[in-house]
């Protein structure tokens, strides 16, 4: 009976430790290669979201911008921040692309569009991405280690919601639209 009470103490420290634990385990956690903040670009240089993210002719979506749309601006320092001076050594000089991590890409089965989202249906990228686009500076990527998925798809940071099958379809059903599987699965 006395060795029941270190043995309850014990279990709920394993389990609080797994509780708080488990999500930092279960996430490994990788910088952005630039310390680029989105706030900065809007308020000094003026910077518009389509002069990054465009829309192409075809109405396919660009997506994340490649190197020589910063190079111009950069081919020089306009500033004197040591994070403006590391991106222009080591991308902007050797013209080497960032590798960029994603945080909202999907598995490769699924297809989704921005034009129909953004353009048809006129929604704001805040709706499915929450503040990315207003931040002054990159969260480091988080991916789970099982799936190899961005932690994104659960839940999309700042915002009450994720990216997951269900949040897409929810959406749709409350906006009173049916997809068929192979609408959303390549
Ligand atoms: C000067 C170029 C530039 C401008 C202007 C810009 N962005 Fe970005 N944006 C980037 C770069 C570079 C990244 C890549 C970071 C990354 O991997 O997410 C990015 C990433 C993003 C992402 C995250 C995409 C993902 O899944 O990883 C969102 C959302 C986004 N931008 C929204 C916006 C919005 C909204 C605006 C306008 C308010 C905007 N951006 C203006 C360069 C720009
Ligand atoms: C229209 C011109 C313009 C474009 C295009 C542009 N930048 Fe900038 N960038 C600026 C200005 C202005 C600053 C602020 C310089 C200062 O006063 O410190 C800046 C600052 C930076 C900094 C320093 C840290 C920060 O974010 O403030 C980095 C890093 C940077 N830019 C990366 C990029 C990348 C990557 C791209 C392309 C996706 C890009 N820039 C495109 C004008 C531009
Ligand atoms: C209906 C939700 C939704 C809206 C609205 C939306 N996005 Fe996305 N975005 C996504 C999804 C989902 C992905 C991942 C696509 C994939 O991996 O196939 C994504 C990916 C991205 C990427 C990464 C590159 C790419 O194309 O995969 C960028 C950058 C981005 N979005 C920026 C924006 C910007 C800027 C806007 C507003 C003009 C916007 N998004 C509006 C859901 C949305
Ligand atoms: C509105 C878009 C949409 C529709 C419709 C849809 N899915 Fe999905 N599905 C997704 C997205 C986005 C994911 C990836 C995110 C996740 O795992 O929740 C996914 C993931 C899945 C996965 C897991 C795949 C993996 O790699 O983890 C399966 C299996 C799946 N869907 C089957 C189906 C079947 C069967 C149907 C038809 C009954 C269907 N889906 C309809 C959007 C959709
Ligand atoms: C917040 C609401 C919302 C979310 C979240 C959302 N969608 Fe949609 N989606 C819409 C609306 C609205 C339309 C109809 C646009 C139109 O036809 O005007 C649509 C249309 C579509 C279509 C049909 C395209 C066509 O050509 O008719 C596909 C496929 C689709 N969405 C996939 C996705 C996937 C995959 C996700 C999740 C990653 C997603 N959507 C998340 C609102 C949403």
């Amino acid at each position: 009976m006395r060795g029941i009470i270190p043995f309850l103490a014990g279990t709920l420290i394993a389990l609080g430790a797994g509780w708080v634990g488990f999500p930092y385990a279960i996430n490994q956690r990788r910088p952005q290669p630039v310390d680029f903040s989105h706030k900065i670009h809007a308020d000094k240089a003026g910077t518009k979201c389509e002069d990054c993210h465009a829309f192409r002719e075809d109405g396919t979506f660009a997506g994340i911008p490649a190197l020589d749309k910063c190079s111009g601006c950069h081919a020089a320092a306009m500033g004197t921040t040591a994070a403006e001076k590391n991106f222009i050594d080591q991308f902007v000089m050797p013209n080497r692309e960032p590798q960029w991590a994603d945080y909202a890409r999907q598995p490769e089965n699924v297809f989704f569009s921005h034009s129909v989202h953004v353009k048809r249906a006129g929604m704001t990228c805040e709706s499915c991405h929450g503040t990315t686009g207003a931040s002054n500076g990159l969260r480091p990527y988080r991916e789970d280690r099982i799936s190899g998925y961005s932690a994104d798809i659960w839940k999309v940071s700042g915002t009450n919601h994720g990216m997951k099958m269900a949040d897409c379809v929810n959406c749709h059903r409350t906006k009173g639209l049916e997809h068929s599987c192979l609408d959303c699965h390549k």
